[in-house]
């Protein structure tokens, strides 16, 4: 019988790096089963991302939803187990590190089912992040682990995983990118918007940076400051809204708040930008590949690579708006090094290694 593979995605930043490896196991002609957990709900945050990405429709969306991180990791795990109980696939694969990755990784072990973790490898260390235990759980459980950049190999070896487990194969998140430059339109989305030529784009959503009131006034000033050098637009994560506008965010001298938006908006938006400041991980990466000078508000970064190789920095709440000051004088650089292995083919060489893995 034809092997599966079931893809368990659930949170916004799964998708765009599940629709390469999905292409091109389908081009291998490998069964495959996609599982949205849910853990994502509102269409700005998921099915928009579906569209874009050309994804294809899940077999089952297990609409989980939100909760605590006891809740929401325990609701996801028994709803896994009882879509996967029937017909158990012959490799899970799971992305990145929100909380599905985590339920996915802790049910397909528990299950004897074998697992790939897509974004392997990548370390904060800053325990005080959800994220970081994710990835440490799904690392630790993962039979296949596919890296995006080389500390990560390190990073791997360091906790002990055996090499012949540890693969190398560029970064996903960069293939979706590749594949639709052509449609991220600055243009469109400046006319969209009405901004002028030269505007800034920030996100922020952690929790170490809106759950606290205090933290989340720092933001709410830095935001405002930014906007008094250059126009700024605002796509707010529904968790921040109503932390950063209690904190005094609003709209309002060359700021704006707007709503989530698809991925195609979204990247049109940032390759347009003179610059971005954000808490995001994916957006540290694509603003790399894109040139676009990036301000990570954050004490640390689990990908290092896009400071060595792209255009990150990062900021405290307090210096950013110096930073900006500073991002803006410098001329944008040309001939910038790419992260090896950026180059819009990871997905097939995932596939390759899963093909010639499940023929073991
Ligand atoms: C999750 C990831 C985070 C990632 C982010 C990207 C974990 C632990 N965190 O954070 O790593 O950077 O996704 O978006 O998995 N909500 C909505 N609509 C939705 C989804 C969420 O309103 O469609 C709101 C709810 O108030 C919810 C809150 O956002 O309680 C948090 O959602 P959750 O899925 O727990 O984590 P994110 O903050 O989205």
């Amino acid at each position: 019988m034809n092997p599966t593979v079931a893809h368990v995605v659930g949170a916004r930043p799964n998708f765009m790096k599940a629709a390469p490896v999905i292409r091109a196991l389908d081009a291998r002609a490998i069964g495959q089963r996609l599982i949205h957990t849910g853990q994502h709900y509102d269409a700005r945050m998921s099915q928009v991302f579906f569209e874009d990405l050309g994804l294809p429709r899940p077999e089952v969306d297990l609409g989980v939803g939100s909760g605590s991180h006891a809740g929401q990791t325990a609701a996801l795990m028994v709803a896994l187990e009882a879509t996967f109980l029937p017909s158990p696939p012959d490799l899970a694969m799971v992305y990145g590190d929100v909380n599905s990755t985590l339920a996915a990784s802790l049910v397909a072990a528990k299950m004897g089912v074998p697992t790939a973790h897509v974004e392997a490898g990548l370390r904060s260390f800053d325990e005080s992040m959800p994220e970081e235990v994710n990835r440490r759980v799904s690392d630790l459980l993962s039979d296949l682990l596919f890296v995006t950049s080389p500390e990560g190999v390190t990073n791997l070896a360091d906790m002990g995983v055996a090499p012949d487990r540890i693969h190398f194969v560029g970064n996903p998140m960069i293939d979706s990118v590749v594949a639709n430059l052509e449609r991220f339109d600055p243009v469109r989305m400046r006319a969209t918007l009405e901004l002028p030529e030269r505007y800034a784009v920030a996100t922020i959503h952690r929790p170490s940076n809106v759950d606290d009131p205090d933290t989340a006034a720092r933001i709410a000033t830095m935001l405002a400051r930014v906007a008094e050098a250059l126009p700024l637009v605002v796509p707010l994560h529904p968790r921040g809204r109503p932390r950063l506008e209690a904190a005094g965010l609003t709209s309002g001298d060359g700021l704006r708040l707007i709503e989530p938006l698809g991925y195609l908006d979204f990247l049109s938006l940032v390759r347009g930008a003179a610059l971005v400041v954000t808490d995001s991980g994916g957006i540290q990466e694509e603003t790399t590949f894109l040139g676009v000078p990036c301000l990570t508000v954050r004490d640390n970064t689990e990908r290092p690579i896009t400071i060595s190789h792209g255009t990150n920095r990062l900021v405290t709440p307090e210096s950013a708006p110096d930073a900006v000051a500073d991002a803006l004088r410098r001329p944008r650089a040309s001939g910038r090094m790419t992260p090896p292995l950026w180059d819009g083919h990871a997905g097939e060489r995932i596939a390759a290694v899963v093909a010639a893995w499940l023929t073991r």
